[in-house]
């Protein structure tokens, strides 16, 4: 974001803090529970949002090397990740296609070509179809070139590498990203490393552990031992950027920096600044470090969360240092997820027919427009 930007988005939190106020929406919102329960909502967020829109697979740091490989699940297709000789990136199905066997068992390692276990076809890691035992006798009409895996659309962009399983085009893939490029450039995320990463599986929907970290309401009560104390009560602000969210929950030290020059100030010292990159990317902007949050929905009631912590490689030596930030990061976010999964599980009971949202908890309703807004089947890429 740009110095006004920056400014703007201070003086705009110090004055509704002066005014005792909130950042308000216009009115209270509403959003249907089986947006959240059903199976057949799923299926149509898969098809229409999972597989069309470009997903983070993995950050650059953790396949950073020539021959480097990962499997993943995105959108609930099983994809193997490289990196070839000449450092590009490339992501297949992990599905060998003499008779389907899964090619690649290990989740990462370095290999510059796979041999599948079930008859040893093998591949190189930038899919072709190189070797086959007794291929001519028995596959002799069939051109080795058809046999190549199969290849999704592979980009990486701002140190991280993302998927599109249905394909796009380059100007799609563009104009999904141009309303927060700038913001994430500003980050250098391709200067940074991964130091630390956990992933479980939670059981609930993915929307609702999005919408888990973009209020500030629940500060006080769900963290109240642990970031609670470092945060104003209920005072948050967003901004819609295209189909993603920024979201900017400041701490109690931005009040006192009326006492500074605005020369010296700092939004990232002073707030939370968190980018809900749609669908299911959440970027927490720390001071020193990034908390990359990925919601890879499995279910209607089912998401994969993957957490990691992001540090510009130079400061990689501070081990203790971004073991301890980790840590807070996994210790807070898991008293979201707790209630997220007490949500999903009380939500079934028919209790509420709707999820309200007050007029401060505005940025989960625009999120869910986004979503609705992604759904309708005319929607093609980008929102
Ligand atoms: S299924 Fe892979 S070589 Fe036969
Ligand atoms: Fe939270």
């Amino acid at each position: 974001m740009d110095r006004a930007t920056e400014l703007n988005l201070i003086d705009e939190l110090l004055n509704l803090k002066a005014d005792k106020s909130a950042f308000l929406d216009e009115a209270v919102a509403r959003n249907d529970v089986e947006h959240y329960l059903s199976e057949e909502r799923f299926q149509q967020e898969r098809d229409r949002i999972f597989r069309k829109r470009p997903l983070v697979a993995a950050h650059a740091s953790e396949m950073a090397n020539a021959g480097d490989f990962l499997r993943r699940e995105v959108a609930g297709q099983p994809v193997l990740l490289t990196r070839d000789r000449s450092g590009k990136v490339h992501a297949f199905l992990n599905v060998c296609r003499h008779r389907g066997t899964r090619l690649v068992d290990e989740e990462a390692g370095c290999r510059h070509r796979f041999a599948c276990p079930y008859h040893a076809w093998t591949y190189s890691n930038e899919g072709q179809l190189i070797a086959a035992p007794h291929f001519e006798a028995g596959f002799g009409e069939i051109d080795k070139a058809e046999l190549s895996l199969k290849a999704l659309t592979c980009i990486e962009r701002f140190g991280f590498i993302w998927v599109v399983c249905d394909g796009a085009s380059e100007r799609e893939i563009d104009a999904h990203f141009e309303p927060v490029s700038e913001d994430l450039a500003a980050l250098h995320m391709d200067e940074m490393v991964v130091v630390h990463q956990d992933v479980a599986i939670r059981r609930a929907n993915w929307k609702i552990l999005v919408e888990g970290g973009i209020e500030a309401y629940h500060f006080k009560i769900a963290h109240r031992t642990t970031i609670g104390p470092h945060f104003e009560d209920n005072l948050s602000s967003y901004q819609k950027m295209g189909a993603h969210i920024r979201s900017v929950l400041p701490r109690t030290s931005m009040a006192k920096l009326t006492e500074d020059t605005r020369e010296t100030w700092r939004l990232r010292d002073h707030a939370q600044v968190l980018y809900t990159l749609f669908p299911n990317a959440a970027l927490l902007v720390q001071q020193d470090h990034i908390a990359w949050i990925n919601q890879e929905a499995i279910s209607a009631g089912e998401t994969r969360v993957r957490l990691s912590t992001l540090i510009p490689k130079s400061e990689a030596h501070r081990t203790d240092h971004w073991k301890r930030n980790h840590k807070i990061t996994s210790v807070t976010l898991e008293e979201d997820f707790v209630i997220g999964e007490s949500i999903q599980e009380s939500i079934a009971s028919g209790a509420n027919s709707h999820m309200l949202f007050g007029k401060f908890e505005g940025a989960l309703h625009v999120f869910n427009q986004i979503v609705e807004g992604a759904l309708a089947p005319e929607e093609s890429l980008p929102e």
